[in-house]
């Protein structure tokens, strides 16, 4: 399946609910060449609105973060497990990432990234490991196949809770690092 074919299939989507409820399918934006990915969990307000992910607040301060340890944005991939907003940002339903994994997959394949970073538990749990405890295991790499995972909090967990910025800088510090040492070894 080539890109084309895929954004397209994913954009019409009605496979589930969230497509009558949706202004527009957030499908992934970024290099599709990249070497780092990340997976947020579901598009909120503003990525509806505009079809693009991390736009909103958190996405702005997620913009901070990759400024911070000096990733571009365009230098890499960002998308979602959910391609459409579940009405009042609520959870997304295991029923719902069902059925939308599959354009995630694809994307992972064509893109073949080095380096998976979650955004967040709700990805965490889908593609680390079922029991993944944010707390107590963000910035932990692991193993996975061909490429490399870990996740570190969502930016709306930060907005919630600030005290946990700055270990959201030190592992954004790592995966800076971790990118780094792809282009040297
Ligand atoms: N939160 C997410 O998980 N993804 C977005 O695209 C925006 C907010």
């Amino acid at each position: 399946m080539t890109w084309q074919e895929l954004e397209n299939e994913c954009i019409t989507c009605r496979k589930c609910e969230l497509c009558k409820t949706r202004t527009n399918t957030v499908f992934g934006a970024g290099n599709k060449n990249a070497d780092l990915m990340f997976v947020g969990e579901a598009p909120g307000e503003n990525e509806d609105l505009t079809g693009i992910p991390f736009v909103g607040r958190a996405g702005k301060l997620f913009d901070k973060y990759l400024e911070a340890v000096g990733i571009r944005r365009d230098s890499v991939y960002i998308a979602n497990m959910l391609k459409c907003r579940p009405p009042k940002n609520r959870d997304p339903l295991p029923s719902e990432q069902d059925m939308c994994i599959e354009y995630l997959r694809n994307q992972v394949r064509l893109i073949s990234p080095k380096l998976i970073v979650c955004l967040g538990r709700i990805s965490a749990i889908r593609l680390i490991d079922p029991h993944f405890m944010i707390t107590r295991q963000h910035g932990i790499w692991y193993k996975k196949g061909s490429f490399e995972m870990c996740a570190v909090y969502h930016p709306s967990l930060l907005l919630r809770d600030p005290r946990k910025k700055e270990d959201m800088l030190t592992d954004m510090k790592v995966v800076k690092a971790k990118l780094d040492a792809l282009s040297v070894n």
